[in-house]
This record gives structure tokens, C-alpha cells and sequence, in this order.
């Protein structure tokens, strides 16, 4: 399988080709790549990579294309990808619009833990799209971590929103417990320890488990301590009025990025 990635070098078309390359997935004469800026002599430790010369030389050196440019820079691309399965990981970018390429067109909505190779990487399928297809797409996204089909696009929106956005609301989450324990006097350091052991350790206990979070909340408020205390007081200020609004905001703007009305 030759792989070719449009935006090999950026943070989501880098985190593939070095999981496909880490992995054994694929072979470097077998990863054709494109970006902006040109060629790198090392590409995730591998100088034997194939880098096209434009879109076009990558398509006809790929049998399936990945598109990881930022949706502002798609029209400008121009890709023209005729037979070829295509791979679109760009948000608010629609199946109409990525049909003009005229391949056979897979919208996926991966995140930023492909890194790390955990990604959730949920992913609809175009009309032309084959079982084969299908298979070369679990494949494919097997690399960065886990996927699943879904069968109506406006879903993808809602993935932009929710699993789209990796690590921002961890993240989000850390500074507002570290910005309290600091404007209480604590040292940095100790703040962002504390910090990381909500959101990257308290997270872990609910690895492979997380339909049981339900039941662990409602653990903590039959426990009726301080932890009980500080979610009445989360939830009477708005904490899942303010989730939700924030998933709803950024599914509208994926769909009015589809729906061409927005350009960023
Ligand atoms: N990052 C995320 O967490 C995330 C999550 C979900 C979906 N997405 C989607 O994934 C896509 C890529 O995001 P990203 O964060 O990886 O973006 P990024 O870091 O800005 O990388 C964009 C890549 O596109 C290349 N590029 C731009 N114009 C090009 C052109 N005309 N021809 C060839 N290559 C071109 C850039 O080349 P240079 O490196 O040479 O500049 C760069 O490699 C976006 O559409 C975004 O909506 C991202």
C-alpha cells in the first residue's frame, strides 16, 4: 500500500507518517509526501521517503491520498485525485466539496493524540467508497489509534467538536486547577503536579471504562464530602450548561465551514 500524505509536516500529517513508519506499516519508499515548505533530510528518522513534487506526482505515486492541510488551505490546492480513495482529516470541509477532486472521498475526524497513537478517529464514507476501501481506511487510521464509521455526515461535525478537540479541554481544565492553587499561594510547581494529577491520572482510572462515569459522579455525591461539595458548586455555576455550549459552538462553526459561509 503506497500512502501519500498532503501535509506530511504538519502536527496531524507528521503524526501519521511517523506512526505508519514506526509501526512497519508501511515502508518509506511506500510514504509519498507533500507539504508547503519542501523535503526534510530526515523524516521521523527515515531519509528514504518519497517527497513529491507537487499534488499531482503524489497522486499517481499513491493508492490512497491523505489530506491533512488546514481547511482554509484546500481550495487553493486544487487536488485532482480521479479513482483514488481519498482521506480528507480537515474539519468543516464537506463530501460535496471534496467530491470536485473527483476520488472516491472518506471524511475522518482524527485528533491530536495521534501522536501518541490514540487517536479516536470516527470517519463517513462517500458514495463511491468500496468495502475495500472501507478496509484500507480501518487500516489506515488503525495507525494513529481506534476509529468507527459513521453513517451521516452531520456527525462528523459533532466529532469535530468533541473528539476533534484532543487535548484542549484537559488542557483547559489543568490551567483554571493550577490558576487556583497559585492565586492561593502554592508554588508553580507543586500547582501543575496537582493539576496533572486530575487530568492526566484521575482521567486514567476511567480508561476503558468511561460509560462509567455516570456512576463514579454519582460515587463521589453519595460519598457526600468535600469532592460532592465542589460539583453541587461546579454544577450550580453552569459546568455542564458551559460543555455543552462550547460543543455546540464548535459543531455550528464546522457546519458553517461546510457549508462554505466561513473560511477559518
Ligand atoms: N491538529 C488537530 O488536532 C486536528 C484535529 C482534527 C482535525 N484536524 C484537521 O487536520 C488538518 C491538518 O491540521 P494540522 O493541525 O495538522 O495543520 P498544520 O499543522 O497547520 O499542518 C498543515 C500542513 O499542510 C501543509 N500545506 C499547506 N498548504 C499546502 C499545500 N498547498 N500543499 C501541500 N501542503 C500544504 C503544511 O505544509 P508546511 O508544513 O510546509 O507548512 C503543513 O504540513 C486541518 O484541516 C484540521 O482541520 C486537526
Amino acid at each position: 500500500m503506497r500512502v501519500g500524505i498532503i501535509g506530511a509536516t504538519g502536527w496531524l500529517g507528521s503524526a501519521l507518517g511517523a506512526q505508519l513508519l514506526g509501526r512497519g506499516m508501511v515502508r518509506p519508499s511506500d510514504l509519498v509526501l507533500a507539504n508547503r515548505s519542501g523535503p526534510r533530510a530526515d523524516y521521523h528518522g527515515h531519509a528514504d521517503v518519497v517527497w513529491a513534487s507537487d499534488t499531482d506526482d503524489l497522486v499517481v505515486a499513491s493508492d490512497v491520498v491523505v489530506v491533512s492541510v488546514r481547511p482554509q488551505d484546500w481550495p487553493a490546492l486544487r487536488l485532482h485525485a480521479p479513482g483514488r480513495l481519498v482521506v480528507s482529516f480537515m474539519a468543516g470541509v464537506s463530501l460535496d466539496q471534496l467530491a470536485a477532486c473527483g476520488g472516491r472521498i472518506v471524511r475522518a475526524m482524527p485528533n491530536a493524540a495521534a501522536e501518541i497513537g490514540r487517536s479516536y478517529s470516527p470517519w463517513m464514507a462517500g458514495p463511491a467508497v468500496t468495502d475495500q476501501d472501507r478496509a484500507t481506511v480501518a487500516w489506515l487510521l488503525s495507525a494513529i489509534g481506534t476509529e468507527d464509521e459513521l453513517a451521516d455526515e452531520r456527525q462528523i461535525a459533532l466529532m469535530t467538536a468533541v473528539p476533534g478537540s484532543g487535548a484542549a479541554y484537559p488542557a483547559l481544565m489543568a490551567v483554571a486547577l493550577a490558576d487556583f492553587l497559585r492565586g492561593e499561594g502554592v508554588a508553580d510547581a507543586i500547582a501543575w503536579r496537582a493539576a496533572e494529577a486530575v487530568v492526566c491520572d484521575g482521567g486514567q482510572l476511567l480508561q476503558g471504562r468511561i460509560a462509567d462515569a455516570p456512576a463514579l459522579v454519582a460515587a463521589y455525591l453519595d460519598y457526600a464530602g468535600t469532592t460532592a461539595a465542589g460539583i453541587d458548586a461546579a454544577r450550580a455555576a453552569g459546568f455542564d450548561a458551559s460543555i455543552r455550549r462550547a460543543m455546540q459552538a464548535a459543531t455550528d462553526a464546522a457546519i458553517r465551514m461546510a457549508a462554505g459561509s466561513d473560511e477559518g
